[in-house]
Order: structure tokens, then sequence, then C-alpha cells
């Protein structure tokens, strides 16, 4: 018997890398998973098609999570499909690297839009609907918040702040059942982190050389971290951050 049987998750970014990990690991102990994404609808349907090949239950909404309106139609749909969510996985992010003075309004908003006033909106309606008890959020942070690398101030200090609002949520939700933790992976190779020229670089050699484990993470390392956090294993830790990382931090 699965560990999520008979619960609901919701996975943001859940059709990527680090996200589709973790749709893919909550399904595989019988948790019925809502995938959100922002664009790529090819890869929303290759990651339900690959949950439903493997035994699992999902359902792709195509919902960008700084836009309320997209954020309550991503939990009625859920709601409607599979019933109320026990699990949120605030894992959707962006992500770009420049020195502060090269940070523009644009930028700041991007990132802050998707990184911190996402989790705020996600976390909101999750809790408006959430069953009064086996409930958990996940905040997928980076272990980059301990490290205060030159060229990271601004995608660093949206996990900062997410790591910061985990801590106090988890106190503010805990006497209605919900418990919150933080997920904080190091380099991790992903879709999107190909795309930003960290995989196969010098940078990679770099994190490599920086990471005790002496290799980078995958989507499935962390995955299995998720997993422990949103069921009851961990039924009596909330408000904590958990590095996945290989020791790097
Ligand atoms: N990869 C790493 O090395 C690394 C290290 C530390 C922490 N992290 C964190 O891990 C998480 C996942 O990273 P990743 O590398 O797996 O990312 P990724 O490969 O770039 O995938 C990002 C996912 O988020 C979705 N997304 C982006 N903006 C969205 C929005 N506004 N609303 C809804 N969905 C949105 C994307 O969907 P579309 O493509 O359809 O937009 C995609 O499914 C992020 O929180 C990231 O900060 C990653």
């Amino acid at each position: 018997m699965g560990k999520l049987v008979s619960r609901t998750a919701v996975v943001t970014g859940g059709t990527k890398g680090i996200g589709r990990g973790i749709a893919l690991a909550l399904a595989a102990e019988g948790a019925s998973v809502a995938v959100a994404y922002s664009r790529d609808d090819q890869a929303a349907k290759d990651a339900v098609a690959e949950i439903e090949r493997r035994g699992g239950r999902a359902l792709a909404v195509r919902a960008d999570v700084s836009r309320a309106d997209q954020v309550a139609d991503l939990f009625a749909r859920t709601v409607r499909e599979f019933g109320p969510a026990h699990i949120l996985v605030n894992n959707a992010a962006v992500f770009s690297f420049q020195a502060m003075t090269e940070i523009t309004e644009e930028e700041f908003h991007r990132q802050y839009g998707t990184n911190v006033l996402g989790p705020v909106l996600t976390t909101r309606a999750f809790a408006e609907q959430a069953p009064a008890e086996n409930a958990a959020i996940i905040n997928v942070t980076t272990s980059g918040v301990a490290h205060n690398r030159p060229g990271s101030a601004l995608y660093t200090s949206t996990k900062a702040a997410l790591t910061t609002m985990t801590r106090i949520s988890a106190k503010e939700l805990a006497g209605r059942g919900i418990r919150v933790n933080a997920l904080a992976p190091g380099a991790t190779d992903t879709e999107g982190a190909r795309s930003l020229g960290v995989i196969d670089s010098g940078m990679a050699d770099e994190l490599i050389a920086a990471t005790p484990l002496g290799r980078l993470g995958r989507p499935e390392d962390v995955a299995a971290v998720a997993l422990f956090l949103a069921s009851d294993d961990s039924a009596w830790i909330t408000g904590e951050v958990i590095h996945a990382d290989g020791g790097g931090h």
C-alpha cells in the first residue's frame, strides 16, 4: 500500500525537472497529482502520460502561479477532479543570474512574481481547501541561500524570502493541521539548469568540486526528500529546511 493513497497533491512546475520528479514520486505512492505549468503544453502532456503509464493519476493545469485567478482555477479544477488537496509543492520558479547592478525592474518582477508571490497565492488557496489533518506544504528553495554567491542576489533572495515564509507559515498553519517545510536542492540536472548553461560546462565542474558527494543532483534525489516531507513519515517535522545537495551547503 502506497504512503499517499487517497491523497491529492498539487505540484507547481510539475512538468519538468525537479517538479516532474516530485510529481512522479508522489504519484508512485498513490497520490492523485495535479501538475501546474505556465507555457509548455507538450511537456505537460508528457508528464501526465508518464505518470499514467506508471499506473498513477494525474491532471495538468496551465496556471501561472503569479496570477491569483489562475491559481484559483488550478485548485478548483484539482478539487473537482481529485477532491481537496492534502499536499502542495511550491516548486515552480524562474531564475537567471546577474550582478546587483545589472538587475532590471522587469527581471525583478518576473522572479519575485513567480518565486515569491506565487507561493503566497498558492499557500492561501491551498489553506482555504485543505483537509483538517495530514496536510503538508513543501517549498522548494535552494542550497544557494547559504552561499551568497556573487551574481545570484536576485534569484537567491527570492528563495531566502521563501525560506523565511516557510518558518513563519509553519507556525501560523500548524493549528490547521498543515505542516510547512522547505526543501533546498543543490545544483540539479534539469531543463532549467541546462537552458542557463549550468550543465556540461565549466560552471558544472566548479559546482561538482564544491559538492562533497562529488556530482550534480538528479530530480529523483530531491523527489525522495519531497516524498518524505509530504508523507506521515515526517508528521513531527514542520518549519524545517532540509538540504538535498550532496553536502554542498
Ligand atoms: N535545477 C537546479 O539546479 C536547482 C537548484 C536549486 C533549486 N532549484 C529550484 O528547484 C525548482 C525547480 O527547478 P528546475 O531546475 O526543475 O526548473 P525547470 O526545469 O526550469 O522547470 C520549471 C518548471 O516550472 C514551471 N513554471 C515556470 N514558471 C511558472 C509559473 N509562473 N507558473 C507555473 N509554472 C511555472 C515550468 O513550466 P513551463 O516550462 O511550462 O513554464 C516548469 O514546469 C525551482 O524552485 C528552482 O528554483 C533548482
